[in-house]
């Protein structure tokens, strides 16, 4: 099984932002954990992380042509951008939301998500472990 996990803006930057909302762990730490955890569930997970929509849109579609299952954490594109959610509509694999932080108990700008309704499960506010969760769900779900 293989699952695209497909972060998106300023999560290169994690390890710099505030830890008490996102932990104080780099993506590429976050990464090693994610691949741990794949390897753990004898499946494959390739990681991405890009600051740029369209190449993360790119990544969508690319996805639909070998991916199981996809783990997406857009960041704050998952606000505003109806573009992502019309690629992620695409699949009829799972795609599954994580946000580290608590977006339901933040500002009211980030309570809302283009992907929620479309989402087969969300993961939200438990760190890390929101992508474990969400790649357990796609091994439950596809097994
Ligand atoms: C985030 C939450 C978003 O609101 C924010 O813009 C991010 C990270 C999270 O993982 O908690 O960049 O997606």
């Amino acid at each position: 099984m293989r699952i695209a996990v497909l972060n998106g803006a300023n999560l290169d930057m994690l390890e710099h932002r505030d830890p008490a909302l996102y932990g104080g762990l780099s993506l590429s730490e976050l990464e090693t954990k994610i691949y741990q955890w794949a390897l753990e569930r004898q499946c494959t997970a390739r990681c991405r992380q890009t600051n740029h929509e369209g190449e993360y849109i790119d990544w969508c579609h690319e996805a639909l042509e070998w991916a199981d299952g996809v783990v997406v954490n857009p960041g704050a594109w998952a606000h505003y951008s109806w573009a992502i959610r019309d690629a992620l509509e695409l699949f009829s694999a799972p795609v599954v939301e994580v946000h580290l932080s608590d977006i339901a108990e933040r500002e009211e700008w980030r309570r809302f998500s283009v992907v929620e309704d479309i989402a087969a499960a969300r993961f939200i506010g438990k760190g890390p472990d929101g992508y474990r969760e969400a790649l357990e769900y796609i091994v439950g779900a596809t097994a």
